[in-house]
């Protein structure tokens, strides 16, 4: 009996080292997938360049992630002279279990990747030296991207002015954090989406620029609860303290359900060439307003007609969560 039920144990044991074993390989051995540096050169017209500019700061949020930032103003925009310096860093204050420090993606840091290095890097997060960096920044919704969006973002990234900064210092990584990287390492899966109907058009747009994961609720895995999608409650850090998403659904008591599509407008376009001290608020943001209010009418417009068509989400929020 008991050898018997000592050999089912080893049977057991050795089972689960080798199911251990296999998904420890798989997922630090094998994986990051080795997706291969598309063939590109990426013509740099004033078209592109005018329309990258447009993406990667009002709409994709790569400078701002890319640049300082003056957090003691609302909004935390962009510091002058910093546009695309990089070495924002991501660690315990903001609630990573690690260091992570955003590069520098002006000619001075990138100037020697090749066209299809930044391509690759934007839509499947894999750097230049083939490792898997970590989804702060979301090339796992940049899959989505659209080729033609992505060639004009690097002929933006071209004309950027070199400012010097960086390499910065050594990334840490837990091995959960590892995991986590090259488990995202997907091929680009470009989004078609029907351009005749503003509520696909503004799905895209809330996906890609980050509306709808910063604005729905979510377990401490990260994983969003989808039936309070767009309900907002996210809690995340700014500056060293906790600010929780607004309810963007359409609920007409919590939401944004009583705002006419202007309204909606006009509340992002407010914040246009405008500088608010923090202390005048009373609290700091994640949610980019300095940036976001460079979004064309056209973009917010769809992206209004996407939330107002979602099922409202009744959830009381207030930023400080008080
Ligand atoms: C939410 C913040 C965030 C956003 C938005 C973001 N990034 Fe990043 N990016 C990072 C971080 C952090 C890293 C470093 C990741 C790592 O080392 O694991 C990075 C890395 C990179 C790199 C590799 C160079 C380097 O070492 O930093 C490039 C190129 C890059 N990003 C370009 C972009 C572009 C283009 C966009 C917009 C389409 C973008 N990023 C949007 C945070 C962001
Ligand atoms: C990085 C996280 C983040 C992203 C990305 C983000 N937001 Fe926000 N948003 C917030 C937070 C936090 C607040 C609450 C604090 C404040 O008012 O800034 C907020 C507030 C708002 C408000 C104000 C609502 C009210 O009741 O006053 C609106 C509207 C809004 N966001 C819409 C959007 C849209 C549309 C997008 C995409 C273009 C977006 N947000 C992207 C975090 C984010």
């Amino acid at each position: 009996m008991l050898r018997a039920a000592l050999k089912g144990l080893a049977a057991i044991g050795l089972l689960g080292l080798l199911v251990f074993g296999g998904f420890w390989t798989y997922y630090f051995v094998i994986l990051p997938r080795d997706l291969p540096v598309p063939d590109l050169t990426v013509e740099l017209t004033p078209q592109r360049v005018a329309r990258g500019d447009y993406l990667a700061n009002a709409v994709f949020g790569c400078m701002y992630c890319h640049s300082e930032r003056d957090w003691d103003l609302f909004g935390a925009p962009i510091k002058p002279g910093t546009l695309g310096k990089g070495g924002e860093v991501f660690d315990a204050k903001v609630g990573v279990s690690g260091k992570i420090t955003s590069g520098n993606i002006t000619p001075y840091g990138i100037g020697d990747w090749s066209d299809g290095e930044i391509y690759r890097a934007i839509i499947n997060g894999l750097h230049k030296d083939g490792y898997a960096m970590f989804p702060i920044m979301p090339f796992d919704v940049y899959l989505y991207l659209e080729p033609e969006d992505i060639y004009s973002i690097i002929a933006y990234l071209r004309t950027l002015d070199p400012v010097p900064g960086g390499p910065y210092p050594g990334r840490e990584l837990s091995p959960i954090m590892t995991f986590v990287a090259n488990s995202r390492v997907l091929p680009a899966a470009p989004w078609q989406i029907d351009k005749s109907d503003p509520v696909a058009r503004g799905e895209y747009l809330a996906v890609i620029a980050g509306c709808r994961f910063c604005h729905t609720p979510a377990d401490e895995r990260m994983q969003p609860y989808e039936d309070m999608r767009l309900g907002g409650g996210l809690g995340m850090f700014a500056n060293g303290k906790k600010v929780y998403s607004a309810n963007i659904s359409a609920d007409n008591e919590s939401g944004i359900g009583k705002w006419s599509e202007r309204d909606f407008i006009e509340r992002f376009k407010a914040y246009t060439d405008r500088r608010i001290p923090v202390a005048d608020i009373g609290y700091q943001t994640q949610h980019a307003w300095t940036e976001y209010a460079r979004l064309s009418e056209t973009d917010l417009a769809d992206i209004y007609a996407y939330l107002m068509a979602q099922p409202p989400v009744s959830n009381f929020v207030s930023p400080t969560g008080q």
